[in-house]
């Protein structure tokens, strides 16, 4: 069975005191919750410090993007050695807030998912339509083009490395969650998809949901058989809420 997964994603959020209370407090608050899985995405400044608090803990780290390059004149960018160098296990690929500014194209996407599982990393690939692709029904075509793009590139059998997260873009930071049916439909469309292809890659890789998740929507998103986590963006700035969070998550799993 596919575990539940809960990540953070603090996007360009945090200070060194804030991110300590919010780790320590994350820490403490899961102590009962041992079903699912848990991971923080904090921006890489702060990578030592989620290494510092959250090693040897059930909670995982990892990075909000990273460049396909080892190493080079590419200023501003992080190679996946120095994410690995910081023990991170993920890193986010292909965020909307990323791909909208024109930094990051399909092709590029699909790239950098190879080179993240080759360096050891699980990346978490984000696909999502826009509100104006959403209301002229485009959301399987758009998904599905941005996951061939990455399959593409790796072949479907490159999938198992890595971890798939639904995101409407109309959904991210708006307080307008998709329903839990929504997310549903999209999210067994893209295993279908993938099915078709690989059937054990689709059997077993975790497909999570992203876009205001919040305590009060978490557990109908997690009654739901094909969402196997969430990716959470502001919530995951308030410690309570978050761990609200990981108990709907955990206690789907019993
Ligand atoms: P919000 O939870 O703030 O809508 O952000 C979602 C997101 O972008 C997760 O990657």
């Amino acid at each position: 069975m596919r575990r539940k997964l809960v990540v953070a994603n603090r996007k360009m959020n945090g200070s060194l005191p804030s991110n300590a209370a919010f780790l320590e407090g994350v820490l403490a608050g899961i102590l009962d919750y041992h079903h699912a899985d848990y991971a923080v995405c904090v921006p890489h400044p702060y990578l030592f410090q989620a290494e510092a608090i959250l090693k040897g803990s059930p909670v995982a780290w990892g990075g909000q993007n990273m460049s396909r390059f080892a190493s080079g004149a590419y200023t501003g960018s992080v190679s996946p050695r120095m994410l690995t160098e910081f023990g991170c296990q993920y890193v986010i690929i292909g965020h909307s807030e990323r791909r909208q500014r024109g930094h990051d194209t399909d092709h590029a996407i699909g790239e950098r998912f190879e080179v993240a599982t080759q360096a050891g990393l699980k990346p978490i690939l984000c696909i999502g339509e826009t509100l104006a692709e959403y209301e002229e029904g485009m959301t399987d075509l758009v998904t599905i083009r941005q996951l061939n793009a990455v399959i593409s590139e790796i072949g479907v059998k490159g999938l198992a490395g890595g971890v798939l997260s639904y995101e409407p873009v109309w959904a991210i930071g708006t307080g307008k969650a998709a329903s839990a049916e929504h997310a549903q439909n999209v999210l067994s469309f893209l295993r279908g998809h993938i099915e078709m292809l690989d059937a054990e890659i689709a059997k077993n890789i975790q497909i999570l949901y992203g876009g205001s998740v919040k305590a009060e929507n978490a557990a109908k998103l997690f009654s739901m058989s094909d969402v196997d986590g969430v990716l959470v963006g502001a919530a995951s700035l308030n410690t309570d809420e978050f761990v609200a969070i990981c108990q709907a998550a955990s206690n789907a799993c019993v």
